[in-house]
């Protein structure tokens, strides 16, 4: 028995799905804790691309059971699109799927609220109402998976929300009022569609493992991301971190024996917010051609920039990895030089801890060190010695000042573009 959590070491994106997709075969169940439809994970399996926003991204394996745990926001209509995508590919959901009573829902409020503050302030948000969701949640006003069972409950819930959000929509911001009786018929609709996934999760995680089964917790976003530890306010509405995985699931730190990072060999990031390392020459638009950074949710362009230690070094305090997985270390083919920043500098001091100030964030340099690039193609590569010299080099680099276990170079898309250095489990 075991359990593992998959965190997201920079800005998202870093290729959880791609991992999970391949640990999962090692393991029984595979949970998601946080976040919603705002996660695009992309597994390539074979000639087939998925894209999962809520459904774990170990669904694709047969018999493994999948959990959307308590801390997740749940859009119904998003759900159920992605589980009729799923099906018609032949991917195994009934019997496989659980959804946590606890979950909160994100309602078509959410949604016309995150429009309008998004005009006002904008954090470049993926508007899944996810924002919204969270706030009601904290402010105890949410409608949850629980409440599609008691459709009198969940109607007089729509009402008293629909109260003050149309006072809002319609004084505040000038905006369209939503309908009551609509949203009650569509939710009781969802409900009718949903109610054979929903059930107590806390229960099976738990009692799967006092039984010995292995446990995969999937993070979504990343650490820089994070509510409390990434660059607020530009940042999701959720713990991204690992200790997020207990909350979010029902489960003890006690139970938690591993934790992989998973570090994209360059940065990127969605939306708005400092980016010390940004490239935003012609180098940047080449990584994002080669990398295909684009958004798997929104398709938005990623900005692109060089790996920040200093972010990393952040990212392994804040989540305590016990190892960290490389991955895209083939778009990084044919790059001259390549630099990696070790340090900023902010007026006349130089930092080595990631500040908390989002000014100096904005306004730091970022310091570099220069490392000789490869020609070789790494693409594909399974075998570790096959690297070319200066690409095993520029990993060592990274363990090195890092001091964190490299146990996994991704080399491709596909499941087995991959190279296992160590197990991480
Ligand atoms: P996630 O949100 O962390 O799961 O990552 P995304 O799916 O949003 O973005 C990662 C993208 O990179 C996806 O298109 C993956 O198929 C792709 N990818 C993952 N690992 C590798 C790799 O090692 N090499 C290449 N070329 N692509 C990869
Ligand atoms: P995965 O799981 C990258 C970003 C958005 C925006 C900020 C807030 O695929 O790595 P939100 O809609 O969550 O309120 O937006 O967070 N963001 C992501 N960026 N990958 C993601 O998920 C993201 N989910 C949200 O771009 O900057
Ligand atoms: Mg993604």
């Amino acid at each position: 028995m075991s359990t593992i959590v998959i965190i997201g070491a920079q800005w998202g994106d870093e290729g959880k799905g791609k991992i999970v997709d391949f640990l999962t075969e090692k393991c029984d169940y595979v949970v998601r804790f946080q976040g919603g439809c705002n996660a695009g994970h992309t597994v390539v399996v074979g000639d087939k691309k998925y894209i999962l926003h809520l459904i774990p991204s170990g669904i694709l394996h047969k018999e493994k059971k999948c959990i959307i745990g308590n801390g997740v926001v749940v859009d119904p209509g998003a759900l159920l699109k992605e589980i009729d995508t799923l099906k018609e590919k032949d991917i195994e959901i009934d019997g496989n799927l659980f959804i946590s009573k606890h979950c909160h829902l994100i309602m078509p409020y959410h949604i016309a609220i995150e429009e309008q503050t998004e005009k006002k302030k904008k954090i470049g948000t993926t508007k899944k109402g996810i924002g919204p969701c969270y706030t009601d949640k904290i402010a105890r006003n949410g409608v949850r998976m629980v409440d599609l069972l008691y459709p009198e409950v969940l109607s007089d819930k729509i009402r008293a929300n629909l109260d003050i959000i149309n006072f809002l929509l319609k004084n505040l911001y000038n905006a369209e009022e939503l309908k009551e009786g609509e949203i009650l018929s569509l939710y009781l609709d969802y409900a009718e569609k949903l109610k054979k996934y929903i059930a107590d999760t806390d229960i099976l995680i738990n009692q799967a493992i006092d039984s010995g089964k292995s446990i995969l917790f999937e993070g979504a976003q990343g650490t820089l991301l994070d509510i409390d530890h990434g660059t607020y306010p530009y940042v999701t509405s959720s713990n991204t971190i690992a200790g997020g995985a207990c909350t979010g699931a029902g489960v003890s730190p006690r139970k938690i024996d591993k934790i992989l990072g998973i570090v994209k060999a360059y940065t990127t990031r969605v939306g708005e917010g400092p980016f010390p390392t940004e490239i935003k020459d012609d180098l940047g638009e080449r990584i994002r051609k080669n990398g295909g950074e684009y958004g798997a949710t929104t398709g938005r362009p990623r900005r692109c920039g060089w790996l920040d230690l200093i972010g990393l070094k952040h990212a392994i305090r804040v989540n305590g990895f016990t190892g960290i997985a490389i991955t895209k270390l083939d778009i990084l083919d044919g790059i001259d030089k390549l630099k990696v920043c070790v340090g900023y500098k902010y007026k006349n001091a130089i930092l080595e801890d990631f500040p908390k100030e989002l000014e100096i964030l904005q306004n730091c340099t970022p310091l570099y060190e220069e490392l000789p690039g490869w020609n070789e193609s790494t693409s594909g590569i399974r075998d570790y010695e096959k690297l070319p010299t200066n690409a095993k080099k520029y990993l060592q680099f990274i363990e090195d000042k890092l001091n964190v276990k490299i146990q996994i170079i991704s080399t491709g898309q596909k499941r087995d573009e991959i190279i296992i250095k160590e197990s991480p489990l």
